[in-house]
C-alpha cells in the first residue's frame, strides 16, 4: 500500500516511526505493507517510489527543517497539490495542523486526495469539523474510503468505537471531555494550584496544546471534536458552528477548588443530544467516568435501554494521535482486501 505523508510535524514523524518499527508485525499479522512513496512539508518534498525511511527523513528534517533537503528524493518548493496529483498511491495520509476557520491547508489537500481517487486517512480536525458532510459524499462519489479516528480521543477509540463496536445499538446521548489540555490545566490548577498561564505553558511544553492554543481555552478544540463525533453517532449533519461553546478562560481558582471540595469537580464538558448541543464548564460527581484528570479524555455514551458505556484514554500527544492513524491504515487495508470495497467501488456513508 503506497502512501503519501502530507505534513511532518509532532503526528507526521511519529507515524512514519511507527510504520517503520512495526514493519515486520504489520506484515505478519494484517498483510500490510505499507510504503511511504512521498513526504510533504511546508518546504517542499520528498519522493522516492521505492520508500522513504523514517531514519533518513527524520535526520533531514532535523537538520535542515524541510524533507526537501533530501539527496537525490528532495524537492525543494514543491507543492502538496502537486504530489497529491502526480505521485502515484492508493492513499494519502493528511497531518498538517488543524485550522478551525476554514480547514486549511488540510481541507485542500483531502479534497485533492479524493478527486484524484486516494483514499484519506487524517488526524486533522478542521477539515471535518467545519465540513463532514460534504467530505463523506466527496468520499462516496470518487468510491474512496476516508477514516479519520485520530481526530477525536488521540490514540482513544472513540470514534472506531462508535463506527465498529456498536453497530446496531442506538446511543441515545453523548458526553465527553474531549480535550486534553483544558482537562490537564483544570487539574492542575485544582490538584497543584498552579495558576491558568503556568498550567497551560506545561501543557504546551508537553505537547498537548494546539499549535494556536486559544481554540483549547476557548473551548472550540471541544467543539470541533463534538461534531465530528456527533456526525458519527447520530448521523446528524452538523457542523462546529452549530455548538454553543463556552471555555475555560473566565474560571477562577475559588471556584475550582469550591467545587472540588464539594467532590464535584470542574471540567470542561461536551454534551450532544437531541435537545442539547454544547461544551461547558460544569460540576461533575467525582464517582462520574467523566472525572477524568491530567490529559485524559473519556466518553460517556447513555444507551437505549437506559445502560451505559465508557471509554477513558490519553487525548491529546502524537504518539497517541499516530496509533490511531496507524489503526486507520489496518482498517483500509481490511476493507480493500473484502469484496465490494475495492478502490473504486461505493463505499460506506456515514450518514447510512
Ligand atoms: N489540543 C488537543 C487537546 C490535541 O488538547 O486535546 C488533541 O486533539
Amino acid at each position: 500500500l503506497r502512501l503519501i505523508l502530507v505534513g511532518y510535524g509532532n503526528v507526521g514523524k511519529s507515524f512514519h516511526n511507527l510504520l517503520d518499527q512495526k514493519r515486520e508485525m504489520l506484515r505478519r499479522v494484517h498483510g500490510l505493507t505499507p510504503k511511504v512513496v512521498a513526504v510533504v512539508d511546508k518546504g517542499g518534498a520528498a519522493i522516492d517510489p521505492r520508500g522513504l525511511r523514517y531514519d533518513a527523513v527524520s535526520r533531514v528534517k532535523h537538520r535542515s527543517g524541510t524533507v526537501s533537503a533530501m539527496p537525490g528524493a528532495g524537492r525543494s518548493g514543491a507543492k502538496a497539490s502537486d504530489i497529491i496529483g502526480d505521485v502515484d498511491s492508493e492513499a494519502m495520509v493528511e497531518l498538517t495542523p488543524s485550522n478551525l476557520r476554514d480547514g486549511e491547508p488540510g481541507m485542500t489537500h483531502i479534497i485533492e486526495a479524493m478527486r484524484s481517487g486516494k483514499h484519506v486517512i487524517t488526524a486533522n480536525k478542521g477539515p471535518l469539523a467545519l465540513a463532514l458532510p460534504a467530505l463523506d459524499e466527496l468520499a462516496l462519489h470518487n468510491g474512496v474510503r476516508l477514516l479519520f479516528s485520530g481526530t477525536v480521543g488521540g490514540g482513544t477509540p472513540f470514534i472506531s468505537l462508535i463506527r465498529r463496536s456498536m453497530r446496531g445499538n442506538e446511543v441515545v446521548s453523548l458526553r465527553g471531555i474531549l480535550n486534553g489540555t483544558t482537562n490537564f490545566v483544570l487539574s492542575s490548577m485544582e490538584r497543584n494550584r498552579s495558576t491558568l498561564e503556568d498550567a497551560l505553558s506545561d501543557a504546551k511544553r508537553l505537547g498537548y496544546a494546539e499549535a494556536d492554543s486559544s481554540l483549547d481555552v476557548n473551548g472550540l478544540d471541544a467543539a470541533a471534536k463534538l461534531a465530528i463525533l456527533t456526525n458519527v453517532t447520530f448521523g446528524r449533519k452538523i457542523t462546529v458552528s452549530d455548538v454553543a461553546v463556552e471555555g475555560i478562560g473566565s474560571i477562577d481558582q475559588g471556584a475550582i477548588l469550591r467545587a472540588s471540595e464539594r467532590k464535584t469537580p470542574i471540567r470542561l464538558v461536551a454534551e450532544a443530544s437531541p435537545e442539547v448541543m454544547g461544551v461547558a464548564p460544569r460540576e461533575v460527581s467525582a464517582d462520574d467516568p467523566l472525572c477524568v484528570y491530567g490529559p485524559l479524555n473519556a466518553m460517556c455514551l447513555a444507551m437505549e435501554g437506559g445502560w451505559q458505556v465508557s471509554v477513558v484514554g490519553k487525548g491529546a500527544g502524537g504518539l497517541e494521535t499516530a496509533q490511531a492513524v496507524l489503526r486507520d491504515l489496518v482498517e483500509l487495508r481490511e476493507s480493500l482486501s473484502s469484496p465490494g470495497q475495492a478502490p473504486g467501488s461505493p463505499v460506506e456513508s456515514l450518514y447510512g
